[in-house]
């Protein structure tokens, strides 16, 4: 069972803590009515999307349409940016559902996330370049790849796509409005990388290919990592703004983060506000800054600066390092949620060895908590709405689905799956919500890009 603040003991706290502690709560508290709210909302915008181009959320066909069916063979490389490193992998598909992966991450810095984009894809080249050599990998043909770029983009055909804006913490220049798929294969060309890039693949998509390589029925792909996102598989007759072949079905990537940029139904906070801000993509992915993990610990963040500004935190004392934007990183708030020890010395270790406070009471280290613990079960309620619109746009709900789920937050943040199982019960009510199977599907995008490359390469 998940904790709430109520397990904890107030009785050291003192009544200003207490009230304010329990004003902040309310704010980040979502209810069963706001969260079916958000849901219809969701579903007005799906629509919008689906009917017309330029709407909030995007719902951009993917260009990828059929099944997999798990028999799919073939050695591919596959590609993967946009989360915290760039992956280069090797995928071999063995049919059958069974593959290898042969993969090396390698780290994007922060230089390379803000600078030109030629040097970003200069850099991922000699990635490539630098793993086919320690792979010793080599062919007379060129090799085929599939790349995962997980930021949104116009797709045009399997393998182009034009950049609409950059999203997370990237923020290159020179890209948006321009095919990341050509500049990558521009930079290939120049350092004579034998390399074709067979499509271009978000990671929702390439997630849910990759759980369906096993499980041909999953309905949807969704990242809850750094960025949150979902993908699932739409009629194309029912897309209004498609103006190719209509019968068929095709992988629709949402770009559900930007969801309610108007702030119709998101019920945000002062501190969601000051995190949008003080943030690189001002007023845009409101739904995403509330429930992926590059933002999680910035919002706790900033409501700890307000107890601590009200003198009711630390003695009112912050310090140098937690008074920087992004200091608090949401794998913190991990570890101060699940600590147990009747001290709650794991959070007095963060907050005094890695945030320098100098002393911290027991009654500031729960307050810490309590904060966290609030931030993280509204993201995990708010999330479980997506899932539940897209449900109830393709007329599933009722029916057996699967959610290929992927990221580190989903994975890694106590009781996510939980509260977000909670909130789909109080959505579609507890017999409806008992068909949806959340499912982990663990570094699924490199694998769906492998996946895609191959059956773009057949096609
Ligand atoms: C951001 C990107 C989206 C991606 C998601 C998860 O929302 O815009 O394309 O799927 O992060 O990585």
């Amino acid at each position: 069972m998940a904790p709430t603040s109520a397990t904890i003991n107030h009785s050291n706290w003192t009544d200003a803590q207490k009230k304010a502690v329990d004003t902040i709560v309310d704010r980040f508290t979502v209810d069963g009515e706001t969260l079916k709210k958000i849901t219809d909302q969701f579903v007005v915008e799906m629509n919008k999307g689906l009917d017309q181009e330029g709407a909030t959320v995007a719902m951009i066909p993917s260009f990828v349409s059929g099944r997999c069916t798990g028999d799919e063979k073939g050695s591919f490389l596959a590609l993967d940016l946009g989360g915290t490193n760039l992956r280069v992998c090797q995928v071999n598909l063995l049919g059958g559902g069974e593959h290898t992966i042969r993969q090396q991450k390698y780290v994007v810095s922060e230089e390379l996330k803000l600078g030109p984009m030629r040097n970003l894809c200069d850099f991922i080249a000699d990635c490539v370049d630098s793993f086919l050599t320690e792979n010793g990998t080599s062919s007379q043909d060129a090799l085929q790849l599939g790349y995962t770029f997980s930021f949104p983009i116009y797709q045009s055909s399997i393998n182009r796509g034009v950049l609409k804006q950059w999203t997370k913490g990237f923020n290159c220049s020179g890209a948006v409005g321009k095919d990341v798929a050509v500049m990558l294969q521009d930079s290939f060309r120049r350092k004579n990388i034998n390399v074709n890039i067979a499509a271009i693949v978000n990671d929702t998509v390439g997630t849910l290919m990759a759980y369906a390589y096993r499980h041909p029925n999953t309905t949807m792909g969704v990242i809850m990592g750094t960025g949150f996102n979902a993908a699932y598989y739409e009629n194309m007759k029912d897309v209004k703004k498609w103006k190719g072949d209509k019968d068929q079905e095709m992988v629709i990537n949402m770009e559900c983060g930007a969801f309610d940029i108007e702030r119709r139904v998101l019920p945000m906070t002062v501190y969601d506000n000051k995190l949008d801000r003080e943030s690189i993509n001002v007023y845009q992915q409101y739904h995403e800054k509330m429930v992926a993990g590059m933002y999680l610990g910035e919002i706790t963040r900033n409501a700890l600066l307000d107890l601590i500004d009200q003198q009711l935190l630390f003695g009112g004392r912050s310090s140098k390092e937690l008074n920087k934007n992004w200091s608090f990183e949401t794998a913190y708030m991990s570890t101060i949620e699940v600590d147990e020890t009747p001290d709650l010395s794991e959070a007095a270790h963060i907050l005094e060895s890695v945030l320098n406070i100098p002393s911290t009471t027991l009654a500031d280290r729960q307050i810490v908590k309590t904060i966290c613990h609030a931030v993280g079960l509204r993201a995990a309620r708010i999330a479980a709405c997506h899932i539940a619109g897209v449900l109830r746009k393709t007329g599933k709900v009722g029916e057996e689905a699967i959610i290929a789920i992927d990221g580190s937050l989903y994975e890694f943040y106590p009781f996510f799956e939980h509260n977000m199982r909670q909130s789909m019960n109080e959505i579609l009510g507890e017999a409806d919500s008992a068909k949806v199977k959340f499912d982990l599907a663990r570094d699924g995008s490199g694998l769906g890009a492998a996946i895609i490359a191959m059956m773009a390469a057949k096609k």
